[in-house]
């Protein structure tokens, strides 16, 4: 079972999918977390795709699609979450090649729904670990001791897209270019939609009853 997790920003994906991988041993596939750690190592990637994502803009697509295209390889057999990608309508049509050319598929497409005040809320709230990478929230999910991981004891910071004015442009950015797949997987038969609102744990337990229908 492969699966495309989409949303808008801060809508949960990151959260679902580390409980995919956790319980039911899926592989997360995250376009942003890769290109976080491509920055973090100060790679050619990392250095193009940081001023995009600073700015709360979506890196090009001839960049993403090329590392999917590198990262899907040796898939098959395994299930696969994709995480944040696609996201614009070039992507998901260069998605329908590249899982030709390797003979995987994409069962479903499972669509997070959350009202923009609660994304609001769960961006500008969230911290995440500098060290793992385990996401906190500093009123549902707050590290034990503030500012250090319950995990691995490292720093937990603010991500610098999770400022106030580059919240405004992400957000504006997912309603102009990833907004619009929500048709292009109902015209493929494969969309479903989860009620992102409630808590992780019934969102959870929603997302494993698509999984299994
Ligand atoms: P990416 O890292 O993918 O960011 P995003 O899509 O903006 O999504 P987030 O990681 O912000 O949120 P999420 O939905 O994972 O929510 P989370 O679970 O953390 O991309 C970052 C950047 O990389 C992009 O802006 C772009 O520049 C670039 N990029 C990435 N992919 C690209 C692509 N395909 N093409 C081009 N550019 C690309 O939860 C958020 C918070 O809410 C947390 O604090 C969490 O604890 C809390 N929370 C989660 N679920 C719940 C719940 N049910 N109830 C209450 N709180 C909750």
């Amino acid at each position: 079972m492969n699966i495309v997790l989409f949303g808008a920003p801060g809508a949960g994906k990151g959260t679902q999918s580390t409980m995919l991988v956790e319980k039911l041993g899926f592989v997360q596939i995250s376009t942003g977390d890769i290109f976080r750690r491509a920055i973090k190592n100060k790679t050619d990637l990392g250095l193009k795709a940081k001023e995009f994502m600073d700015q709360g803009k979506l890196v090009p697509d001839e960049l993403t699609i090329q590392l999917v295209d590198e990262v899907l390889v040796g898939l098959k057999g395994q299930s696969f979450i994709l995480d944040g990608f696609p996201r614009t309508m070039p992507q998901a049509l260069a998605l329908e090649d590249i899982l030709k050319k390797r003979d995987l598929v994409i069962n479903k497409a499972i669509f997070l729904e959350v009202p923009k005040d609660q994304l609001v809320a769960r961006l500008s709230g969230r911290r995440v670990c500098k060290g793992c990478g385990a996401v906190y929230h500093i009123d549902s999910k707050p590290s034990k001791s503030e500012g250090v991981c319950d995990l691995c004891s490292s720093e937990v910071v603010q991500r610098s897209d999770d400022q106030a004015e580059v919240i405004i442009t992400r957000l504006k950015t997912y309603e102009e270019n990833t907004s619009p797949l929500r048709e292009y997987f109902r015209g493929k038969g494969k969309y479903f939609e989860l009620d992102g609102a409630l808590n992780a744990d019934q969102v959870f337990k929603n997302l494993k009853q698509i999984l299994s229908s």
